[in-house]
């Protein structure tokens, strides 16, 4: 696969094969993820990594729960659309993937998601790759828990910046279409 094929290849997925991706397959997807470039090269990023199924869950019923809460108190918050999702005990945010990695940082740090959300892109073309889908999960990002962010590796001066799922596709969609870019062409 060329970089053009892999750029179109890479598309965000949702339904996943029930096949584990190896422990070793996502260490070297990480190390390619860390490839990426970072403001005076300070790497914020860390990699926490959850393939236990039972944790994801809770994990998806934690950023519900405080989406839900958001909305109680800014009922004109962008997530209002998600509201009836959010109360459906079966929509998992995760999607019912085999994996998920969330790329996060201190929270102090001036580019932490520029720079993880590079990390993040790198991360997505690396698995693809490898024949692995991935998708983005903003939905997925509220875990304020303490006692669940402690037991994934985050600590209070953390935040969340990309949670990513990965997994065997069932099937990849065609390319979406994009919206032309607006350039301005500033020429001599
Ligand atoms: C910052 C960000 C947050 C996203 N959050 C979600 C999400 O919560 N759930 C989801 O299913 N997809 C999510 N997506 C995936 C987008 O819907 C997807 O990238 C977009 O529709 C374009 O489709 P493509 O990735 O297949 O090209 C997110 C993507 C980004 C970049």
């Amino acid at each position: 696969m060329n970089f053009q094929e892999l750029l179109k290849k890479r598309r965000s997925i949702r339904n996943f094969q029930k096949k584990e991706v190896p422990i070793e397959v996502i260490t070297d997807i990480i190390k390619e993820a860390c490839l990426a470039p970072s403001a005076r090269h300070s790497q914020p990023w860390r990699f926490s990594v959850i393939t236990h199924k039972d944790t994801i869950k809770r994990l998806s019923d934690e950023s519900k729960k405080n989406i839900l809460a958001g909305i109680a108190v800014n009922p004109d918050s962008p997530h209002k659309a998600y509201e009836a999702a959010m109360h459906n005990e079966r929509f998992n945010v995760f999607w019912n993937a085999p994996c998920l990695v969330f790329i996060y940082g201190p929270k102090k740090h001036d580019y932490l998601d520029c720079d993880c959300a590079l990390a993040a892109a790198y991360l997505m073309f690396a698995a693809t790759e490898r024949g692995l889908g991935t998708c983005w999960i903003g939905l997925g990002s509220h875990i304020e828990n303490p006692e669940l962010r402690k037991e994934i590796g985050l600590t209070e001066d953390d935040r969340i910046v990309a949670p990513i799922i990965i997994g065997y596709p069932k099937s990849i969609p065609e390319p979406r279409d994009r919206a032309e870019p607006e350039v301005v062409f500033i020429s001599s």
